[in-house]
């Protein structure tokens, strides 16, 4: 599985020949303004809540590349309002077997509205089974007991934590949450975009090491393989 970072929540997973984009913010992220948008392909894009810092590119996107964006059912009533047709509503404890494999969306604790302000349902995170391993992207979420249950139901290869603090769990509930989940490879996402949530990465990734856990900060842009 290739696995490259665009920045905030970002990322594409590419497996079993199939791109699969998680909540796209790029445009209006300084951070990331050397990535082409125009160059980015996706199959599916999975949207976890309706924040702007999370849905910001999803129409652009979905209309150049033909993607299926998956989603809660809110979130995929508003983007078939914004003219796509591809679309998979789902909903928290349920799950469906697409071409790249299964996704189960679980709890998050956190809130989701529109960027037009409407109602965005409940956050999710997202549980993927695939040929190659099992990821677990938490989305935006706080430290919760439910994370427990994701780890009592699938090991978990590699896991998508927010580390960012203020907004969602910081470095030190993210280690927690590691635990609760029982995964040692976590990769960090939700960090360093706004004041708010800008990180000292040596230290973070020293408190994962001396929680005998690897915690990957991919620099913007860049892939890696798992
Ligand atoms: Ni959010
Ligand atoms: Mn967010």
């Amino acid at each position: 599985m290739k696995i490259t970072y665009y920045g905030h929540s970002c990322f594409v997973l590419e497996t079993g020949g199939k791109s699969i984009l998680f909540d796209p913010y790029i445009s209006p992220n300084d951070l990331a303004k050397n990535i082409e948008i125009e160059s980015i392909k996706a199959d599916y894009i999975l949207i976890s809540h309706g924040h702007e810092d999370h849905i910001a590119d999803a129409v652009s996107i979905a209309l150049q590349t033909g993607a299926t964006i998956i989603s809660n059912w809110e979130i995929i009533q508003w983007v078939q309002k914004q003219g796509l047709k591809n679309t998979h509503p789902m909903n928290i404890g349920g799950h469906w077997f697409f071409d790249f494999g299964k996704v189960k969306c679980v709890n998050a604790v956190h809130s989701s509205s529109l960027p037009d302000g409407s109602y965005g349902g409940n956050p999710m995170g997202f549980l993927l089974e695939t040929v190659n391993c099992n990821v677990y992207y938490a989305g935006d979420t706080a430290l919760t007991m439910d994370m427990k249950l994701i780890g009592d139901y699938k090991k978990i290869d590699i896991a998508f934590l927010p580390i960012g603090n203020n907004f969602t769990m910081g470095i030190d509930n993210a280690i927690i949450a590691a635990d609760f989940i029982r995964c040692d490879q976590i990769i960090g996402m939700h960090y360093d975009t706004f004041g708010f949530i800008k990180i000292d990465h040596e230290e973070a990734i020293q408190k994962f090491s001396s929680a005998d856990k690897n915690l990957i900060l991919i620099p913007i842009g860049d892939s890696i393989s798992i």
